[in-house]
């Protein structure tokens, strides 16, 4: 691609980005390549919707990943689930809340305004509720939430209700004080230094609301990175590499923590 074009790109990323406030100008950056058969686990079906599950099936501790725009196929994705599966036992699910139909760069006829209105967050709520719903017919008794981008707002949706144990945010989009204040279960959110959507003085406000409400969680902001860094890394810049991985332990240890 030649420079014009990198600059095209970025400018229009940069417009839809602002003007949906999805998630600042880095939403759609480093793209994955979708891969229908990656990772260690499988494709099955459960509470209505295809889902990728990794990790022993029988387990009584569960934990869903709610996906940034591109899906429940990035290998990255994949491989952050077979990574807390394989550390601690869980059994992961990684809902296809977007039935076939990610997120797609290149279709330049659907922009992330249009595409939005097939696939809300408030849908995704409703879906991830499902999907709980038939883990805990299944027998599974503990159950936590990771929101990546997109799925931030669906897994805050569900840290103010029973039906999870604990919450990640990682990069949330749209996250709002208003939300954080209904917040009740234990929550920890992972922030870019670089993320125009969730600028210091908002996350600021998150923290000491959780504080003020006695809600168990923390706000913790990584130097150096931009939004969405915990999974649209590159694979060969070792500090990207680094920093994400540091997010993965940290989701790890506050679900070890309180999904037990
Ligand atoms: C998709 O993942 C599978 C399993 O890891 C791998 O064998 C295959 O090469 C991948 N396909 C692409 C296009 O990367
Ligand atoms: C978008 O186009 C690029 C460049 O042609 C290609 O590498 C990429 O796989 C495409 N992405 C999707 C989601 O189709
Ligand atoms: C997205 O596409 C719709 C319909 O084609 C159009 O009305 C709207 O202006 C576009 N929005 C952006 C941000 O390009
Ligand atoms: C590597 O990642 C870091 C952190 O995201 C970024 O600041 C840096 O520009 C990246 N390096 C290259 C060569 O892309």
């Amino acid at each position: 691609m030649n420079m014009v074009c990198i600059i095209l790109l970025h400018l229009l990323c940069l417009s839809l980005c602002l003007q949906q406030g999805v998630s600042g100008p880095q939403c759609l950056e480093n793209p994955p390549t979708r891969n229908s058969t990656y990772g260690a686990g499988s494709v099955t079906e459960i509470g209505g919707l295809k889902a990728y599950v990794t990790g022993p099936s029988h387990s009584k501790r569960a934990l869903l990943l709610a996906s940034d725009v591109y899906g429940f196929e990035a290998p990255n994705l994949r491989k952050i689930a077979d990574k807390v599966a394989r550390a601690a036992g869980f059994h992961v699910v990684v809902p296809d809340f977007f039935y076939g139909d990610p997120y797609n760069p290149n279709n330049t006829q659907r922009n992330m305004s249009v595409w939005l209105q097939a696939h809300g967050s408030d849908k995704g709520f409703k879906d991830a509720k499902h999907v709980i719903a038939a883990l805990r017919n299944k027998g599974v008794s503990r159950i936590g939430a990771a929101g990546f981008c997109w799925g931030g707002k669906v897994v805050v949706e569900l840290s103010k209700t029973d039906y999870i144990k604990a919450a990640v945010l990682l990069h949330p989009s749209r996250v709002t004080v208003d939300d954080i204040k209904e917040v009740k279960d234990p929550i920890a959110i992972l922030s870019a230094e670089f993320d125009k959507a969730l600028p210091p003085a908002l996350l600021k406000q998150f923290k000491d609301i959780l504080s003020t409400n006695h809600v168990s969680g923390y706000v913790k902001i990584f130097p150096g990175v931009s939004h969405g860094w915990t999974l649209r890394y590159q694979d060969n810049n070792v500090t990207a590499v680094k920093s994400a991985n540091e997010a993965h332990q940290d989701m790890l240890h506050w679900f070890t923590r309180y999904v037990r």
